[in-house]
């Protein structure tokens, strides 16, 4: 099997066979990071180039490190440094990038959309590395494959997800992926955060952090984006962490082997304690396997089969 669009632009419409691919796919990558020399030929003499517009850590480097251990060539162009700054559009900052004759290009943008105008305009396979508010679909990939590598399985999983839904696309991959997947999917925050709608996308709502928790075997803890705090879409920091913080006794409230996931940067002491982050989370791991993935992403998307991964 291979995959139907040239680009990842997100989850949404994805088959369950398609992420599957990627997963499995991926399964077979990870063991290249653990290796003294973490290199495959697979990707040899082509070339990625790394566009981003907002701020990354995790995306950005995983992406890199994905590209270098399949041998390509990365480029990272950092928009504060780079004719961005002097006014080019978007689509000439791509052209010019696509005529040095690049074969993938990933693009973080803060304007939702634009991965998929690129995609139009240009040969190139386009990444989304996530745009505005609407998708993630590699920080999506990364989170079902450690719940499926951790559990043993999607299908039938209830997974709560807490925190500012309305302005997360990590939020909103997770739902299409994880319903397509056959997974239960629970949200939760202050209704200011909430999105209308947002049972239309097959989830249950809950404003309550206790019941959306209980009996979960997945808590996924959202970023507080407290850059919007001045939108006054809560009272104060530590009125959201004591309603909608994650700790220990509301973990102890989730199903037993509960996995507790963040996507990163998280807010210590607001939307999760230290406690949980660093001695009952996942998260390190979604790190790690984010290299994986992404891995598998670049080399379906150049055409790849899994038998050949
Ligand atoms: N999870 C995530 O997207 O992290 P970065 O913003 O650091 O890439």
């Amino acid at each position: 099997m291979t995959i139907s669009s040239k680009d990842l632009l997100g989850i949404k419409g994805m088959a369950a066979d398609e992420i599957k691919l990627f997963l499995d796919t991926a399964a077979t990558f990870k063991d290249v990071s653990e290796r003294d020399i973490k290199k495959v030929p697979t990707l040899r003499g082509k070339t990625v180039i790394n566009l981003f517009y907002e701020a990354s850590t995790r995306t950005r480097t995983s992406f890199e490190l994905a590209g270098k251990r399949l041998s390509a060539d990365v480029i990272n162009i950092s928009t504060s440094t780079s004719s961005v700054v002097k006014g080019e559009t978007l689509l000439d900052t791509a052209r010019n990038i696509e005529a040095m004759k690049c074969n993938i290009i990933i693009i973080r943008h803060p304007c939702s959309g634009a991965p998929e105008f690129l995609s139009t305009r240009l040969k190139s396979a386009v990444i989304n590395a996530g745009d505005g508010f609407h998708e993630h679909p590699t920080q999506a990939l990364l989170d079902m494959f450690t719940m499926r590598e951790k559990l043993g399985r999607l299908d039938g999983l209830t997974v709560a997800i807490v925190g500012d839904i309305a302005h997360s696309r990590v939020a909103r991959s997770n739902i299409y992926g994880l319903r397509t997947m056959g997974a239960k999917v629970r949200v939760c925050g202050p209704a200011t955060m909430m999105p209308s709608g947002i049972e239309n996308m097959g989830v249950e709502v809950y404003y309550n952090m206790d019941s959306a928790v209980e009996g979960a075997d997945v808590i996924m803890m959202l970023r507080l984006q407290v850059e919007r705090q001045t939108a006054g879409l809560f009272p104060g920091v530590r009125e959201y962490a004591r309603f909608y913080g994650l700790n220990r006794a509301r973990v102890n409230c989730a199903a037993k082997n509960v996995l507790v996931m963040h996507p990163g940067p998280m807010n210590r002491g607001v939307e999760i304690s230290s406690d949980v982050a660093d001695s009952a989370s996942v998260i390190l791991d979604q790190v790690t396997n984010g290299v994986a993935v992404r891995m598998a992403v670049m080399f379906l998307l150049s055409g790849g089969t899994k038998g050949e991964a």
